[in-house]
């Protein structure tokens, strides 16, 4: 009879069928549904603005250069280019942070939707070609899994601006499903020594080929960050909005 609530993971059937054995009544957070009144309680929105925000601090902390442009008497620093992959919650705030720290913002979503959203915080869209049929099937809240012809049309694009790229934050995921692979060995072979992937679908098998979940690896001269914890990062705010979350849907309960 007791009320259980927290990060359950929905997709988790042997969990979830534990806890009905148990008699419990569970409220997965991650399963409340993306709407303007469900906002207050939605700790997929509150968790990973956080992450997304540590993980370009992680990266600059990685890379060996600075970000914005300088004009010094002693010559002129390039800006550095970032390219986020995967533009909902995380990617908004990893585009935000960048731009304020002065780098040059890349981005892509296979949602035709996302590409105003990164207009607005300054970054350039890259737009995968698509069909009108892909456009329409694809722009919903959440990514669904692309056809294979798309996969191929997205790397082909996406391995050119992973090349000039100094810093990479990937965020890609589709609900219930692994992590889709976007960044393949061969891309990082090709990319700059020095640069940074933070790969923050790690846990969910990882946007790119090479990452090790939970580590920070260099491999052919790039560091590839795996880290799972990084909304643990700012403990006191994750936790704080955490709390909110929780509360708000308590008073919806209760
Ligand atoms: P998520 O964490 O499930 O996925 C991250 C991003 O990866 C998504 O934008 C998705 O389209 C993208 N992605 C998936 N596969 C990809 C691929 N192969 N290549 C490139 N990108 C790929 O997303 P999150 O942050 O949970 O947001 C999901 C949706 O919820 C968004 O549409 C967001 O606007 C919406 N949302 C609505 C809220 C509200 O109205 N209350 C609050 C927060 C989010």
């Amino acid at each position: 009879g007791a009320v259980l609530v927290g990060m359950l993971n929905p997709f988790d059937r042997d969990g979830l069928q534990r806890l009905a054995d148990a008699r419990l009544t569970a409220f997965a957070l991650e399963a409340a549904p993306r709407t303007t009144r469900a906002q207050s309680m939605d700790v997929l929105s509150s968790q990973n603005n956080i992450a997304g925000y540590k993980a370009v601090l992680l990266a600059t902390h990685y890379y060996p250069r600075f970000m914005p442009m300088l004009m010094t008497a002693a010559g002129t620093v390039k800006p550095a280019k970032v390219l986020i992959m995967g533009v909902g919650v995380a990617g908004l705030q990893a585009i935000a942070t960048a731009k304020r720290l002065g780098a040059v913002v890349e981005a892509t979503d296979v949602r035709p939707s996302t590409k105003e959203q990164v207009e607005s915080l300054g970054g350039k869209f890259i737009e995968v070609p698509m069909t009108d049929e892909e456009k329409a099937a694809s722009d919903g809240v959440y990514a669904k899994e692309m056809s294979d012809d798309y996969k191929r049309r997205q790397a082909e694009l996406v391995s050119k601006h992973a090349r000039a790229a100094d810093i990479i934050i990937t965020t890609a995921l589709i609900p219930g499903k692994p992590a889709p692979r976007l960044i393949t060995a061969d891309m990082v072979k090709t990319m700059k020594p020095g640069s940074v992937i933070v790969d923050m679908a790690a846990e969910q098998g990882g946007n790119c080929e090479l990452t090790v979940p939970g580590e920070a690896v260099v491999r052919h001269g790039v560091t590839l960050i795996g880290y799972t914890d990084l909304a643990s990062r700012l403990a006191k705010q994750s936790s704080t909005l955490y709390a909110t979350n929780l509360l708000r849907l308590t008073e919806e309960l209760c």
